[in-house]
């Protein structure tokens, strides 16, 4: 199978626009790391003095709304694994551990009044058990876990959550800031906003369409600015750290190329999911960005909202305050849709108001792109490339960090197609620090196996194998961690490494797969491998 397979990728590779028949090297200083965040893997929801964070209280609340019914109460328990966390970290040779904090064991209301030192010491242990390896922590001070009660108050559409951040975000940059150089204000605010008020996907579960998303999206970006000027005024020059926010979007490719009214629907998606949050911190004029707030004006009024906007507005003073307050562009990215225009029949079929309706795009996968193991993810590595450029463009080439990418499967240890995902979305990022683009590191989606939100455990991102059967929750490398390892250790794409499972991990493959099962199947890797591969080869030759 081997034989028939490496020959197949160096084709596709090639197809893809890489030199393939060498390996690939990045540069001597580029820097690489793996992730995580807190509700997804550290479990103890209740340990000690922890308060409910918004995904204890929907998972508990409504287990019918998460695929398995499953919560992240335990998930890869890494409260207490977190030794083998970082030895994980150390064995991928991934110079930075990028994690996150959670809000509510920290300050289990949310608010000053009550500061946990169980769950300070939790950190700081944490913090000191990476640097004694040598491993720089990347902390994001907010990935979704925010504390209950004051998702009472309102969360994100309530401007109070501004100071309240602020203090929080003080609190810890105050504990750990001697020792964290990397900060990450919020992870991923499209998604916190639409996801979690917009549309029922996230916590705290809204269904609410065209409005309390905005209001969540004007007080992140303020709440974000005020937290970096904090930082900037009172612990910057002493700690000498720095700070930034994470942007997530995918690849929004034109469905017809030669058609101007796609092209147009490509790049007004990407002012609405990257610029959204982008424009007013990276652009030379800050605010949003100019095609939102003229449609979404223009909507609003239609709509019979009156004179006022569904988009609040910035004042002069705001503008200026948000402008510039990130050290660095944080990019979380995936996937690719291929975009047309809405039209004005709403053919897309979006409620009114919407996000999506504001947007007027309607977005499909090709399908020839390759699957995952989530109906969301397809692998179209070009989009890594054109998405780098495009904000490279954008933003007047920032220094870019790649902080999540990566891919899922249903499970396995011999996760060719996640190996395979690595090295050519990899690829598309040299050839994009090729042609400019300021990349200056890349952490890969995830560390291990975790809690993947309203999909619970059915979906895999991890380089390690997490069993959630066993009280311990064993770690076992899969296929992907060694060959990640070998990027790291080397700093190069090697396209001809494919390891096979070694004896350790081929016990722990056997022991997943039901009794039956386990005779028949001996290696399970041809079977991922043929449909990625084929998949890929279909891409690359049809392009
Ligand atoms: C982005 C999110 O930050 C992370 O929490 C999630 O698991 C991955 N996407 C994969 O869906």
């Amino acid at each position: 199978m081997l034989k028939f397979i490496l020959p197949a990728f160096v084709l596709i590779a090639s197809c893809l626009g890489s030199p393939v028949s060498q390996n690939r090297r990045f540069p001597n200083d580029f820097r690489w790391g793996v992730a995580s965040s807190s509700y997804q893997i550290e479990g103890g929801w209740n340990a000690d003095d922890k308060g409910e964070s918004i995904w204890d209280f929907l998972t508990h609340n409504h287990p019918e709304k998460i695929v398995d019914r499953s919560n992240g109460d335990i998930s890869s328990d890494s409260y207490h694994q977190w030794k083998r966390d970082v030895q994980m970290v150390k064995e991928l040779h991934a110079g930075t551990y990028r994690f996150s904090l959670s809000w509510p064991r920290i300050m289990p209301g949310g608010y000053m009044n009550h500061v946990s030192t169980a769950g300070i010491k939790y950190y700081s242990n944490l913090i000191d058990e990476l640097l004694r390896y040598n491993i720089t922590p990347m902390v994001t001070i907010y990935h979704w876990d925010m504390p209950q009660r004051l998702q009472e108050l309102g969360g994100w559409t309530n401007p109070e959550i501004i100071p309240v951040f602020k203090d929080f975000a003080r609190l810890v940059i105050e504990m750990f800031g001697d020792r964290v150089k990397t900060w990450i204000t919020i992870n991923e605010p499209w998604h916190v906003c639409e996801h979690g008020y917009g549309v029922d996907y996230m916590a705290p579960s809204y269904n609410y369409p065209g409005i309390p998303a905005y209001l969540c999206g004007h007080n992140i970006l303020k709440a974000h600015a005020e937290v970096v000027h904090m930082y900037r005024e009172l612990f910057q020059q002493r700690q000498g750290g720095r700070i930034g926010i994470t942007i997530d979007s995918s690849w929004a490719e034109p469905k017809d190329a030669n058609s101007a009214e796609d092209r147009e629907a490509s790049e007004r998606a990407l002012q609405f999911y990257v610029g959204w949050f982008a424009h007013p911190i990276f652009s030379k004029h800050g605010n949003y960005p100019k095609v939102m707030i003229e449609r979404i004006r223009n909507l609003s009024k239609e709509q019979g909202f009156g004179v006022r906007s569904r988009l609040p507005e910035f004042t002069q003073e705001e503008i200026r305050r948000i402008r510039g307050t990130s050290d660095f562009f944080g990019l979380n990215t995936y996937t690719s849709n291929l975009v047309t225009s809405n039209g004005h029949n709403n053919t897309g079929n979006f409620p009114v108001p919407s996000f999506n309706h504001d947007m007027g795009v309607v977005e499909s996968k090709d399908p020839e792109w390759p699957g995952s193991g989530s109906e969301w993810l397809k692998v179209f590595p070009k989009g890594m490339y054109n998405l780098l450029m495009w904000i490279h463009r954008e933003y007047n080439a920032p220094e870019i960090i790649i902080t999540e990418n990566g891919v899922s499967d249903r499970g396995g240890l011999d996760d060719y197609a996640r190996v395979d995902y690595y090295n050519l979305y990899l690829s598309a990022v040299l050839d994009a620090i090729e042609d400019g683009a300021n990349v200056r590191g890349y952490t890969a989606w995830s560390l291990m196996d975790s809690y993947e939100w309203k999909v619970g455990y059915t979906e895999k991102f991890g380089l390690y194998h997490v069993d959630f059967n066993s009280p311990e929750r064993t770690r076992t490398p899969k296929v992907s961690a060694r060959v990640f390892a070998q990027i790291c250790k080397t700093n190069t794409i090697d396209w001809s490494y494919r390891p096979t499972l070694d004896e350790e991990q081929q016990l722990v493959a056997m022991a997943q797969l039901p009794e039956e099962d386990q005779v028949a199947r001996t290696s399970g890797a041809s079977g991922i491998m043929s449909w990625s591969l084929t998949g890929l080869l279909i891409v690359a030759l049809f392009r």
